[in-house]
């Protein structure tokens, strides 16, 4: 450690790893506080690599393969014996997986000269051009360095809420979620947002009768309607009991059990678990943070008021990923940190945050990029769209995987695209094909011209596009 660097990063998480590798590319010096310890050891790469994005796609792989196996064999005149699984091999997998993600990120810190500094961080002083941060190590040792640059990425946490408190053991959060040691038998979610939908799919798909409880009138409120609809039809195919409009409102732990009272419309009624998750949101986690005279300013809600570029109001300090406004993924924390760091080595690093992809992991995945059909019509363009069902796509049906389909949302007066929608196997890898047509500002007229190979699912994106203008081949 030295008392001095070019950049000081707070949280090694997707947000603060990534942009101490950019910075180290650079030239400057760099170190990253991170305090995680995960089972025991320190850990980098943050919630992602830890406890989020890649533990939860290592459940969802392993219970889709399991899924997959029981049932979907049959048709292929494949047959097997009991299929049975392995929960601790399952959660031995997952951990391998993320041991080497992590161990990785160590590797690349090594190899990039970024010192790697175990304990917490604090921004003291961030006015001047020799920024004040407190670093308390793990053995509680405490030192001040000074920094000319300081990138603040701590993330966020789970929300908790008073009707339904995690115990760690019955009541759990994501975290606890993906450490079950045998499958639950009846699984309450609370939250039918993205943890909810993921993390439900896992243990449905490994034996539990799931029911997901969600507050709001409607289901995956931020998502295309057509699209959401869909999507509600598949779950509730697939097993899952989505229960909309539904407030929990006690949720107590009686013995082995959780007892859930919900309220609709008026009626309550309650039912019993051998687990609940809570999954209702995350909030930015700024504790211990900001010293009192960081001079950092904040929002009217507590958040740190960051810019298009993440520049604070200081000099030099900049706050990206989870901790600041916009959606919370480890994709666009990434990119805000090589912006915040090529901005602070005088490029002119700009991220479009209207094209950040949503992808929802389950099986088929729900993806979308740019606006829904709502978005676009209330924002005032006059809106066509385009619309293609996998039931009607060649590889689709050869691969047994023709639930879904793909929409596209554009002006119809520029007939410029401005949003595109999937419910598909890999429909994640799919919206990529729209993010880079939005970002070349693209017509469907050029996804129409274009010659896409046969037989794939992406087939579906040139009958979407087609469709727009009422001329799809196979529908
Ligand atoms: P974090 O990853 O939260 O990292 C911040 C780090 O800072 C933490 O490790 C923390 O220990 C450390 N820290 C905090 N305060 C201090 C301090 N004062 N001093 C030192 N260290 C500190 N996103 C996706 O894009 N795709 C997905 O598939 C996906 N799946 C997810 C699944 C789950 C179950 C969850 C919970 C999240 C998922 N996310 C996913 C969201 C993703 O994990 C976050 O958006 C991402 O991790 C945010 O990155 P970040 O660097 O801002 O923060
Ligand atoms: P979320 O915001 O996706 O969903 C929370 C849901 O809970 C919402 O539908 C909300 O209406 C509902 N809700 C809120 N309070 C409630 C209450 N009291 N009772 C019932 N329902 C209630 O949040 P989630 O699922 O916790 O995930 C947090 C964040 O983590 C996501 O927003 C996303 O940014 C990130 N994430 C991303 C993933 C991905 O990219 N695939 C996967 C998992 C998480």
């Amino acid at each position: 450690m030295k008392d001095n660097y070019d950049l000081v990063v707070i949280g090694g998480g997707p947000g603060g790893y990534v942009a101490a590798i950019r910075a180290a590319q650079l030239g400057m010096s760099v170190a990253c506080i991170e305090k995680r310890i995960y089972k025991g050891e320190p850990a980098l790469g943050g919630t992602c690599l830890n406890v989020g994005c890649i533990p939860s796609k290592a459940l969802l792989d392993t219970s889709h393969r399991f899924e997959a196996t029981k049932h979907d064999l049959d048709e292929h005149g494949i047959s097997t014996g009991d299929v049975t699984i392995d929960i601790e091999q399952m959660i031995g997998r997952k951990e391998a997986i993320v041991k080497q993600l992590t161990g990785g990120i160590e590797g690349l810190f090594k190899g990039n000269g970024i010192d790697w500094l175990q304990g917490w961080g604090t921004l003291l002083d961030g006015k001047g051009s020799d920024k004040k941060v407190k670093f308390v190590a793990d053995d509680d040792a405490e030192s001040t360095i000074t920094a000319k640059n300081v990138i603040l990425a701590s993330g966020s946490i789970p929300i908790d809420i008073p009707v339904a408190k995690t115990d760690h053991d019955r009541i759990v959060d994501s975290t606890g979620a993906l450490d079950f040691t045998e499958t639950p038998k009846r699984l309450g979610v609370i939250g039918a947002g993205v943890i909810g939908l993921e993390l439900g799919s896992v243990w449905r798909r490994l034996g539990s009768e799931v029911v997901v409880y969600e507050a709001l009138p409607s289901f995956l409120a931020t998502a295309d309607k057509d699209m959401a609809k869909e999507a509600a039809k598949m779950f509730k195919k697939q097993g899952l009991d989505i229960r909309v409009d539904t407030k929990v409102i006690k949720a107590e732990v009686q013995g082995d059990e959780v007892v859930v009272t919900s309220e609709n419309k008026g009626e309550s009624s309650e039912q019993r678990f051998d687990k609940l998750i809570v999954c209702v949101g995350r909030r930015a986690y700024s504790e211990k943070l900001l010293g009192e005279d960081s001079g950092i300013k904040l929002t009217e809600r507590g958040l740190i008021d960051v810019d298009d570029q993440c520049k604070t109001n200081l000099d030099g300090v900049y706050a990206i990923g989870d901790l600041v406004r916009g959606p919370m993924l480890a994709h666009k924390a990434s990119e805000e940190g090589i912006m915040a760091v090529e901005r602070m080595h005088g490029e002119k690093a700009q991220i479009n945050y209207d094209t950040i992809i949503n992808v929802i992991y389950t099986h088929p995945e729900i993806a979308w990029v740019g606006l829904t059909e709502q978005e676009a019509t209330d924002a005032g363009y006059e809106v066509k769209t385009g619309s293609f069902n996998l039931a009607a796509n060649g590889r689709a049906l050869a691969q047994s995987e023709a639930e879904g389909s793909i929409k596209v949302v554009a002006d119809a007066k520029t007939d410029r695209l401005l949003g595109m929608h999937a419910i598909a196997a890999g429909a994640g890898d799919i919206v990529h094909q729209g993010m880079i047509a939005m970002e070349f500002v693209s017509s469907i007229e050029d996804l129409q011209l274009m010659t896409f190979a046969h037989p794939t699912i992406s087939e579906a994106v040139h009958e979407a596009a087609l469709s727009a203008d009422g001329r799809p081949i196979h529908a």
